[in-house]
């Protein structure tokens, strides 16, 4: 495994309605640009059943799913794609504990939110998990390449 592993890494996150009604979208942008990453893709997009349904596949069982696509389809969500060294695992970290009881002080959730079905964040869980998502929600034109340079645009 070299230094240069993970550092192209790309995570998907999306801002939830209710973080969106909350105008929290600045804050968290504002985090993972101050952390070091760097931003790639970003819309904000009334969510279809079909998509939220694609995207939560692996809770289809679970109890809390139809209340889960009801609260993701009960408005607009902001979803992002950030890039950098080991991003995925990062994001995770900056997102706190799915509940956020059990996050910390610091972490999004911990910071902004006290029911786990109103958590106003998503992040994705693994490096796989980040591929599928991000070609669930993102065209290829949709995301974007870019460097930072001095340049005649920066003032
Ligand atoms: P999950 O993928 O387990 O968590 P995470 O978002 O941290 O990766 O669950 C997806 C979402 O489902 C979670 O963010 C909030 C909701 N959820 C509930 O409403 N009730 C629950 O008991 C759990 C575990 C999740």
């Amino acid at each position: 495994q070299s230094a240069w592993t993970g550092v192209n890494e790309r995570t998907f996150v999306a801002v939830k309605p209710d973080g969106v009604q909350r105008k929290l979208v600045g804050e968290i942008v504002r985090r993972f640009e101050k952390k070091g990453f760097k931003l790639v893709g970003l819309k904000l997009v009334q969510a279809s059943e079909d998509i939220l349904r694609e995207h939560y596949w692996d809770l289809r069982t679970k109890p809390f799913y139809n209340r889960l696509i009801s609260y993701m389809s009960s408005g607009p969500v902001v979803v992002m794609v950030w890039q950098g060294l080991e991003v995925v695992k990062t994001a995770r970290k900056m997102l706190g504990e799915t509940n956020p009881a059990e996050s910390l002080p610091g972490t999004i959730r911990g910071d902004y939110c006290v029911e786990v079905g109103k958590n106003v964040i998503h992040g994705s869980d693994s490096v796989e998990s980040a591929q599928r998502e991000i070609s669930l929600w993102f065209g290829p034109n949709e995301l974007h390449r870019w460097r930072s340079s001095s340049s005649q645009w920066i003032y």
